[in-house]
């Protein structure tokens, strides 16, 4: 199939190109560079550009002509949401809107999302299901659930088929090393545990040990970058047979602490990680653990990483390679 990857040149984004084009899909990227890399852009046909220019689309989509979009491209800093929701409102609704007008106007073509666990809020059970209430609790998860509506309404009036994913903790890199987590500014508890290890982004913060779970910090589920993308290509296998406007849970279904996380970090590094213990960081829920049956009923998807150790291991061969630092990402922007 011809599948549009918008935000190709980001994490996800990379990953999944590199599983379609390894599965026989012509692939062409739609990226704008505001967070994505020009390195990453290995497998398909590049398109830079802004999703909420409807002529650079026009353009794409007269070239390409896409039989499905996978729609990657988005802001996803919670913390940054809090203080600048104008530009996650543009970038995740008014982007997703511009590029839904013009998945909608051909008959047939799919549209998988990237939604997020954010759009649940605080849980309300251990293992949050389909049918947990969503209740964001930050403009980031507001954003994802706007768009999970429109789809739903785009199926019910112009019989636009969709898939939307509720990715849990994205983590680990692709095992050839070859790409990998890179953001600016880095968030995220593995690659910064990481950066640590080698030096890079000072030390590391353990926000809360307050917290009401077995050793005070917080519990997320890691699910590996690869079988999150491995999900999405089952989903338009399933979108084929079963039109509809769909929506899954991506999780491993176990949960880990963040000293849980450390822990096993130091066994795969092999050295003692220091961290600090520091007051709470707004927004973050005690725990937040998938539960993804249904995507493993429904679309016959299976797990390739789901030890947590694998999922370190491969973001460490991609952090240790120094492929990610900024200033070679910089340098190589420039060079083309
Ligand atoms: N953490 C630390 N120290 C750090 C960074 C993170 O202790 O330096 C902790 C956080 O407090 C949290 C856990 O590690 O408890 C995981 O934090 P991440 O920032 O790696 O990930 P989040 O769970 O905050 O975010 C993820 C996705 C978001 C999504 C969110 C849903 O990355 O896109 O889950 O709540 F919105």
């Amino acid at each position: 199939m011809r599948l549009l990857v918008s935000g190709g040149a980001g994490y996800i984004g990379s990953h999944m190109c590199k599983l379609l084009a390894e599965n026989g899909h012509e692939v062409g990227v739609v990226d704008n560079f505001s967070t994505g890399y020009r390195q990453a852009v290995r497998w398909g046909k590049l398109y830079q550009g802004d999703i909420r220019s409807a002529e650079f689309l026009d353009e794409v989509f007269e070239d390409f002509n896409p039989e499905g979009v996978l729609h990657f491209a988005a802001k996803s800093q919670v913390g940054e949401s809090l203080v600048a929701p104008a530009e996650y409102f543009s970038n995740n609704v008014v982007g997703t809107l511009s590029l839904l007008e013009h998945v909608r106007k051909r008959p047939g073509c799919l549209f998988v999302f990237s939604s997020t666990a954010a759009i649940f809020g605080n849980p309300q059970t251990p293992l949050i299901d389909e049918q947990h209430p969503r209740n964001p609790i930050n403009p980031y998860g507001r954003t994802k659930l706007s768009i999970e509506y429109a789809l739903q309404d785009y199926f019910t009036a112009y019989a636009m088929p969709s898939i939307s994913f509720r990715y849990f903790n994205a983590a680990g890199a692709d095992p050839s090393g070859a790409i990998g987590e890179a953001h600016d500014p880095e968030t995220h508890l593995i690659p910064l545990i990481l950066e640590s290890v080698l030096g890079r982004g000072g030390g590391l913060k353990i926000f809360g040990d307050d917290y009401d779970t077995p050793d005070g910090t917080c519990i997320r589920d890691y699910i590996h970058v690869n079988d999150l993308c491995a999900a999405h290509l089952a989903g338009i296998r399933y979108l084929q047979r079963n039109p509809g406007a769909h929506f899954y849970n991506l999780g491993n279904g176990n949960g880990f602490s963040v000293r849980q996380v450390l822990s096993v970090a130091e066994q795969v590094v092999g050295q003692r990680i220091p961290a600090e213990v520091c007051p709470r960081r707004a927004g973050d829920p005690a725990s937040l653990v998938a539960q993804s049956v249904r995507a493993r009923k429904d679309l016959g998807w299976t797990l390739q990483f789901p030890a947590i150790e694998d999922i370190i291991s491969t973001a460490w061969r991609w952090h240790r390679s120094g492929k990610f630092s900024r200033r070679v990402a910089d340098a190589l922007n420039v060079a083309e």
